[in-house]
């Protein structure tokens, strides 16, 4: 297969290649907790130019970009003032165009992340609803609602915002108006009207304006919450989130309607060359082949082995679920361990079955976290998710094994989650702690100055200049392991699942290659072969026995 990189980065010239999404390993890089150039505690993309050689080095095949647009970052940029500008905090539209095109002479494909649910109240379109009043042009671009009760006090519907409390809020400052308008999450991110023919037509020029300037995908945030019931039908007993169950006629989750949104995205991109679009749907398992029909999205985020227990059998039944899923519509099956939504899988893997990971950091007991089984799991879980055939999400700092920060001090607390959940909830500050890249300095290598989340201590022998070259350090193994599997296993989308017991997560891919996890409590007969690699740096290649929380790959 001839792989001469064009313009575009590494992209084959061979027409029969399978396209460059379906294998690749992406890296998702959260901006503002990556590498700061500027010293002014947030990450930048001058920062993340100069770390372009690491990732380079570490041999991922994209990056996703979480959004970079003009915000006030009342949600950590998903908050969007101006989707064609830069923040200033991040760096300028020309730093943008010039780090695409850095990418690509690495050999890096850039996905960046679109928000199209949602703009900031901040935006020019909401500034406008505001001040043009009730049944206004401009209002119709949102979900604007007359409330309900004596005076309109109560909110139009009963739908609860994501992030706590009513979906709703009332224009306070505007008594003689009193509308109220919709937002799923924070009260600082209204809701869209994708009824209006302008939300659709802004959007496509949006796609266009990034695809010419050379991005390679999007990730499209909240992919199954655009559209709405058209007469605003309450939530009744009906549940607020839809991946636990296929939910018919929900009024704002995974409607029929989004489907037309999709097809005519996708008719954008395919004008471009080898473009990709993948969906953030948090929706139940059975629903992503309608999102990932030929004409609509590319791939979906599948976000079951994110939740999943350390079990052998829920693993192994996602992996079947997921390869089954993805084949039966011609897409690609994804993993993602972590990402910025979550508590991070070195953390999420050393706390027993069962503990609400949402509120832990909160109540406790703080003593059922086993750290250290949590890192030797996310070791081993690494390894399963880089020898599943499809593409494999890496978010920033999984390479390094970092825990999630789950003890920061409320007064440093950013996320809307915090104080919109009266304070039950830390939210996902915690896995968002800025990277660690040397041992020593005001911010671990982050930058100059003091980052915008403070870093543990523990994070100075987790940074990248301590694990480069330990041979027994998480870098290093994701470093190997990502070499392996692009000399592998990237020509072959075959997985053949293995029986080796109840406790095993077993399956051969291409090549002979077995990837072998003891998910069980007691060790397992070693498989045979040649050891390629093991999670458990203690491991002998002439070791009898697999210990539990261990993965190998034997040839
Ligand atoms: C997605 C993002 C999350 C954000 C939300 C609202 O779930 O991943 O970070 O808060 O959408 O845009």
């Amino acid at each position: 297969m001839s792989t001469t990189p064009n313009a575009r980065g590494t992209q084959s010239d061979d027409p029969d290649a399978a396209p460059w999404w379906r294998r690749a390993v992406v890296y998702q890089v959260y901006l503002r907790s990556f590498a700061d150039a500027n010293g002014d505690g947030t990450g930048d993309i001058a920062g993340l130019r100069s770390r372009l050689p690491y990732l380079a080095d570490l041999g991922v095949d994209a990056i996703w970009l979480n959004p970079w647009y003009a915000s006030p970052l009342r949600d950590g940029g998903y908050d969007v003032a101006d989707f064609r500008e830069i923040d200033p905090r991040f760096g300028s539209t020309a730093e943008a165009v010039e780090l695409i095109a850095e990418c690509h002479d690495h050999g890096i494909r850039v996905i960046v992340d679109i928000v199209p649910n949602h703009t900031s109240s901040e935006h020019e379109w909401f500034h406008a609803a505001v001040i043009a009043g009730p049944g206004s042009a401009e209002r119709s671009r949102y979900h604007f609602l007359p409330g309900r009760g004596p005076g309109g006090s109560e909110p139009p519907t009963d739908w609860p915002s994501v992030f706590g409390g009513p979906a709703w809020t009332r224009l306070n400052d505007h008594p003689d108006d009193g509308e109220w308008y919709l937002h799923l999450f924070d009260p600082s991110q209204p809701d869209l009207n994708w009824d209006h023919p302008g939300v659709h037509a802004e959007f496509h020029d949006i796609l266009r304006f990034w695809l010419d300037r050379g991005v390679d995908g999007f990730r499209v945030d909240v992919a199954h919450g655009l559209v709405k019931h058209p007469t605003y039908a309450d939530l009744d007993d009906r549940p607020p989130h839809v991946q636990a169950a296929t939910v018919h006629d929900h009024p704002f989750w995974d409607r029929d309607g989004l489907h037309d949104i999709y097809r005519s995205w996708r008719s954008v991109l395919d004008e471009y060359d080898d473009r990709m679009m993948v969906a953030e749907a948090t929706i139940h398992a059975s629903r992503y082949p309608l999102y990932l029909r030929p004409d609509e999205f590319h791939q979906a985020f599948d976000f079951d082995l994110l939740r999943a227990e350390w079990s052998a059998k829920d693993v192994g039944e996602i992996v079947h679920r997921a390869v089954a899923t993805a084949a039966s519509v011609g897409s690609n099956p994804t993993w993602v361990l972590s990402n910025h939504d979550v508590m991070r899988h070195a953390t999420r893997f050393g706390l027993p079955h069962g503990v609400d990971l949402a509120t832990w950091s909160v109540t406790g007991p703080h003593d059922l976290l086993d750290a250290g089984l949590g890192r030797r799991r996310a070791r081993a879980a690494a390894l399963v998710a880089l020898a599943l055939p499809g593409s494999t999400y890496l978010y920033q700092g999984d390479e390094l094994a970092l825990p999630e920060v789950w003890d920061l001090p409320p007064e440093v607390l950013d996320d809307p989650v915090w104080t919109r959940s009266g304070h039950t909830e830390k939210g996902r500050d915690g896995c968002r702690v800025p990277m660690p890249w040397s041992a020593d300095g005001p911010s671990l290598g982050f930058g100059d100055g003091p980052p915008w989340l403070p870093q543990p201590a523990s994070f100075a022998e987790l940074s990248v200049e301590s694990q480069t070259a330990d041979p027994d350090s998480t870098l290093e193994l994701y470093r190997r392991a990502i070499a392996l599997r692009r000399e592998l296993l990237v020509d072959d989308e075959q997985v053949a699942e293995l029986d080796l017991g109840a406790d095993v997560l077993a399956f051969e891919r291409g090549a002979g290659l077995r990837s072998v996890t003891n998910m069980g409590a007691s060790p397992i007969a070693m498989p045979t072969g040649e050891l390629l690699l093991s999670s458990d740096p203690a491991l002998a290649a002439t070791a009898v026995e697999l210990p539990p929380d261990v993965t190998v790959w034997v040839r």
